[in-house]
């Protein structure tokens, strides 16, 4: 597995959540860095959002763990830090051909979209999941080149 140390973040609709996955995921043997809310005052996503990604983009963790209500609005702040790929799912597929295929470093779902079973089930998929390299790079480098250019080269031809 490519994962010892994760990052978890959630807003107010997802304490519980957190905490049931944070204990699973510590179960495996996985240490995980709680940067999100433990109150349910509201809070704005973004903020565990960010500090996730901070955190992954530079090195400091080897990926994270994001929810939300839907797992939408924390990812899509997450996938503002450069060289993050944050997928949000809500089926176990998904996040297994994320890392696969996308070499995703962040997962996202929603506490009101999946039960704790399904979260149990994504995370599973996602944390033991490889990356498979060779043409799936072309395509990610294709990414990074939108994100550092906002542009991309093999759209004009
Ligand atoms: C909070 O009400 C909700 O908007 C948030 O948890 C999330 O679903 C946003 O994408």
């Amino acid at each position: 597995m490519a994962f010892k140390k994760l990052a978890i973040g959630n807003d107010h609709t997802a304490v519980d959540m957190k905490n049931e996955i944070m204990a699973y995921v510590r179960e495996m043997g996985i240490e995980v860095i709680n940067v999100g809310t433990d109150s349910p005052e509201r809070f704005n996503y973004p903020v565990s959002g960010y500090k996730v990604a901070r955190m992954v983009a530079d090195g400091e963790v080897d990926g994270g763990i994001l929810i939300c209500g839907t797992g939408v609005g924390i990812s899509l702040s997450a996938n503002k830090v450069h060289g993050i790929r944050a997928v949000v799912c809500s089926e176990p597929y998904s996040a297994r051909l994320s890392r696969q295929h996308n070499n995703t470093n962040i997962v996202a779902f929603g506490a009101r979209v999946v039960g704790i079973e399904t979260a149990k089930d994504i995370v599973d998929a996602w944390l033991g999941a490889e990356y498979e390299g060779s043409r799936h790079q072309v395509r990610i480098d294709m990414i990074e080149e939108i994100g550092r250019t906002q542009h991309l080269a093999a759209a004009k031809a």
